[in-house]
C-alpha cells in the first residue's frame, strides 16, 4: 500500500491548489515545502508587492489627489516600518489561509526539502533528518527563481532582486532598475511614489515586452510623467560597489560608448528561471528543455511515468493564476477526468497606476500570424465615470477577427484595468464576438462601459465618441 496517492513538491499557487483539488477528488495527498507555505506568490511575489503598491498608492493620492476633490489633509508622512508591517500582516494572513486549506482538506504538510529518488519515492530532508515518502504520483511544483546578471552580485541590500526590493529599510534616493518588465515597473512605482528617483535600463527598445505595443508606448509616456526615466536599448555591464554611491556602467545594447550612472540601490529584474535545484531530476531521469524547464506533455506528464509538473517550472507565462489552473487540471487528469487549461485566454495584469491588462493576442502577434483583424478603441477621456472621477488616462482596445468578428484580444490601460479585463476573458472563453460584447448591457456609470464602447467601435459605431 502506498502512503499517498499524490505527493506535491512545492506549495506555491500551483502546488497548494493542486493539492486541494486532488483532495476534493478523493486522493490522499501530501505537500512538501522547504520554506513557508504559499511559495513565491504569497511570500515574496504577488502578495507583498500588491500590499506595497496599495499602500504607496494611498500615500501618493493623499499627497497629490485629495486636495483637488476638496479633501484637504496635512501633507502625508511616510512611516516605512508601519508600511512594511502592513505588508507582513497581509502575507501572514494569506499563509495562514493556505494552512487552513491544508487542514480542512486533510492534506499532510511535510516540511523540508524534497528530492525525487525515483517514480513513487520522494526523500524529504529537514534539520539533518531524512524520511522517504512513498506515493502513487508526484507533482513537481517548485516554481522559479530570480535570473541573475553575470558579474553583478545580488546582496539584497544595495543590489537587490525583487525580494530585497520588497523589504528596503529606507527609501533610496536614486533607484536604478535593470529590466522594464512587470517587476521593474511595479516595484519602481512603489519606490517612486515613496520618493525615490527611478531610472530604468532596458535591453530592448520598448518597455513591457509581450504586451501590446501601442499600450506599452502610452504606458511609458504616463510613467515618464510620473517621474520615471527610461534608458531603452541599453544594458548594464557592471556595478562598482566600492564607494558610497553605486557606480553603474550602462552601454547601448548594440555596442558603443558606455556611461556611468549613480544609484543608491540597483534592482535587477530581468526575468525568472525555473527552479529545480536539489530535486534529483537528473538521477530520476526527468527531462528538461533547453531553457531548464521540466518538459511535459499536454497532460502535465514528464517523460517518467508517475511524475508530473506544473506552474513556473514548466513552459508558459510565469503567472500565479496559470499555475493554479494547471494545478486544478493536473489533479483532475490524475483522477481520470478531462482537466484542461486554455492557454489562449490567460489574462495578464500590471498593477501600476494606471493598471495595464490584457487577454489574448496583441496586434503585433496578429500581424506576425497573418490574421486579418479589426480594431475598436475607446479612450477613458470619453467615459463618463472616468470624467467625473478625473481619472481619464488610458484606453480600451478590442481586436476582433475581420471575417468572423470573434474577439481575439483585449488590451486595457487605465484605472482598474486589472478588474475590468475579466469580462473579456469570459467572452473569449466562450468564443464570443465583438458584437456580443457590444450588445451586452453594461451598468452606467462604470469604467467597464469603455469595453462595450470599444466593442462597438469594432463595427465603427461607438456612441460616445
Ligand atoms: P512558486 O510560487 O515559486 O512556489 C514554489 C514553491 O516550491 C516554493 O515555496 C519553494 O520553496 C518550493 N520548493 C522549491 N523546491 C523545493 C524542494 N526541493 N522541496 C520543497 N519545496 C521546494 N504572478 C501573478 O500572477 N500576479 C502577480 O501579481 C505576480 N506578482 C509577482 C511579483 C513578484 C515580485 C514576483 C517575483 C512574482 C510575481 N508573480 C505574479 C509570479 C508568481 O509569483 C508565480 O508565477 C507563481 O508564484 C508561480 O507559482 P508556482 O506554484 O509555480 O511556484
Ligand atoms: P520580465 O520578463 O517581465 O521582464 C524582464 C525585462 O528585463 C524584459 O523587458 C527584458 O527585455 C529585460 N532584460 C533582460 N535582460 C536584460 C539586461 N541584461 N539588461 C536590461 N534589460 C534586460 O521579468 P520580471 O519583471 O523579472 O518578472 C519575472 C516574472 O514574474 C514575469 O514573467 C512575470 O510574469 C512575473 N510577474 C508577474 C507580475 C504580474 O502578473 N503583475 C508581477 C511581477 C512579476
Amino acid at each position: 500500500m502506498m502512503a499517498y496517492d499524490l505527493v506535491i513538491i512545492g506549495t506555491g499557487p500551483g502546488g497548494y491548489v493542486c493539492a486541494v483539488r486532488a483532495a476534493q477528488l478523493g486522493m490522499k495527498v501530501a505537500v512538501v515545502e522547504k520554506n513557508e507555505l504559499g511559495g513565491t506568490c504569497l511570500n515574496v511575489g504577488c502578495m507583498p508587492s500588491k500590499a506595497l503598491l496599495h499602500a504607496s498608492e494611498m500615500f501618493e493620492e493623499a499627497g497629490h489627489s485629495f486636495a483637488k476633490m476638496g479633501v484637504v489633509v496635512p501633507a502625508p508622512k511616510l512611516d516605512l516600518p508601519s508600511m512594511m508591517k502592513f505588508k507582513q500582516q497581509g502575507i501572514d494572513g494569506n499563509v495562514k489561509g493556505v494552512e487552513f486549506l491544508m487542514k480542512k482538506n486533510k492534506i499532510d504538510v511535510i516540511h523540508g526539502s524534497g528530492r525525487i529518488v525515483s517514480a513513487g519515492k520522494v526523500e524529504v530532508s529537514a534539520d539533518g533528518k531524512t524520511q522517504t515518502v512513498e506515493t502513487r504520483n508526484i507533482v513537481i511544483a517548485t516554481g522559479s527563481d530570480i535570473a541573475r546578471l553575470k558579474g553583478i552580485e545580488i546582496d539584497e541590500k544595495r543590489i537587490v532582486s525583487s525580494t530585497g526590493a520588497l523589504s528596503l529599510d529606507k527609501v533610496p534616493g536614486r533607484l536604478l532598475i535593470v529590466g522594464a518588465g512587470v517587476i521593474g515597473l511595479e516595484l519602481g512605482s512603489v519606490w517612486q511614489r515613496l520618493g525615490a528617483q527611478v531610472a530604468v535600463v532596458e535591453f530592448l527598445d520598448r518597455i513591457l515586452p509581450g504586451m501590446d505595443g501601442e499600450i506599452a508606448r502610452q504606458f511609458q509616456r504616463l510613467l515618464e510623467k510620473q517621474g520615471f526615466a527610461f534608458k531603452l536599448g541599453s544594458k548594464v555591464t557592471s556595478v562598482d560597489t566600492s564607494g558610497k554611491m553605486l557606480q553603474v556602467k550602462v552601454e547601448p545594447a548594440a555596442g558603443g560608448a558606455a556611461e556611468t550612472l549613480e544609484a543608491d540601490v540597483v534592482l535587477v529584474c530581468i526575468g525568472r528561471v525555473p527552479y529545480t535545484e536539489g530535486l534529483g531530476l537528473k538521477e530520476a531521469g526527468v527531462a528538461l528543455d533547453s531553457r531548464g524547464r521540466v518538459e511535459i506533455d499536454g497532460h502535465f506528464a514528464t517523460n517518467v511515468p508517475g511524475i508530473y509538473a506544473i506552474g513556473d517550472v514548466v513552459a508558459g507565462p510565469m503567472l500565479a493564476h496559470k499555475a493554479e489552473d494547471e494545478g486544478v487540471a493536473c489533479a483532475e487528469i490524475l483522477a481520470g477526468q478531462a482537466g484542461h487549461v486554455n492557454y489562449d485566454v490567460i489574462p495578464g495584469v500590471v498593477y501600476t497606476t494606471p493598471e495595464v491588462s490584457a487577454v489574448g493576442k496583441t496586434e503585433e502577434e496578429l500581424k506576425q500570424e497573418g490574421i486579418a483583424y479589426t480594431v475598436g478603441k475607446f479612450p477613458f477621456t470619453a467615459n463618463g465615470r472616468s470624467k467625473v472621477n478625473q481619472t481619464t488616462d488610458g484606453f480600451v482596445k478590442v481586436l476582433a477577427d475581420a471575417k468572423t468578428d470573434r474577439v481575439l484580444g483585449v488590451h486595457i490601460i487605465g484605472i482598474e484595468a486589472g478588474e475590468m479585463i475579466h469580462e473579456a476573458a469570459v467572452l473569449m472563453e466562450f468564443g464570443g464576438a465583438a458584437e456580443d460584447l457590444a450588445r451586452t448591457c453594461h451598468a452606467h456609470p462604470t469604467r467597464s462601459e469603455a469595453i462595450k464602447e470599444a466593442a462597438l467601435a469594432v463595427g465603427k459605431r461607438a456612441i460616445h465618441m
